[in-house]
């Protein structure tokens, strides 16, 4: 692989799952940004956004992405839903692979999501209404975010072989 397939997407559209599949494929490594921000601070998402707040943990994220330029990566990069918010973020991610959105829509989100309390955005009085106003205001900036927009909504396998047609043909034609 000469670049890295990089995926965005709103939280729980399966950038990590479908991360996993496609790293397994291919052979090479996975880097999930949460969870690596998460191993470097040393504590969790939760309470980086809870003791330092949330640009501080925008911060972070566009350091760890600076990195992987730096260091050519090129393996499978899922982000956290957040990634693309930062302009330099967006230009940084073009760099460092094709970028692929994984779209789904908001009720299946929200069904996926809702359970789940590991994410402090969404730990409001109501998550449901909360998922709405940043769907709203994120859906432009995923579009732009990404190189190739996939549907999200299939099973994870499927997902990951659509990503790797394109990836294969992409490739090529460079
Ligand atoms: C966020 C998404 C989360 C995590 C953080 C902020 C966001 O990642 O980075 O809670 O702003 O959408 P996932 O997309 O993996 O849930």
């Amino acid at each position: 692989m000469s670049k890295a397939i990089i995926l965005i997407g709103f939280m729980g559209a399966g950038k990590t799952t479908v991360g996993r599949e496609l790293a397994k494929k291919l052979g090479v490594s996975l880097t999930d940004t949460d969870w690596a921000i998460e191993k470097e601070a040393g504590i969790s998402i939760n309470e980086i956004f809870a003791t330092k707040g949330e640009e501080e943990f925008r911060k972070l994220e566009t350091e760890l992405l600076e990195r992987l330029r730096l260091e050519n990566y090129n393996g499978v990069i899922a982000t956290g839903g957040g990634m693309p918010l930062r302009e330099q973020n967006r230009k940084l991610l073009k760099k460092i692979g094709r970028v692929y959105y994984l779209k789904t829509d908001e009720e299946k989100i929200f069904a996926r999501i809702s359970e789940n309390k590991d994410r402090p955005l969404i730990n409001t009085e109501n998550p449901r209404e909360r998922v709405h106003k940043l769907f709203v205001d994120r859906a432009d900036i995923y579009e732009e975010a990404g190189d190739v927009i996939i549907d999200g909504g299939e099973n994870p396998k499927a997902v990951a072989e659509a990503i790797l047609a394109d990836y294969k043909k992409w490739e090529k034609q460079k």
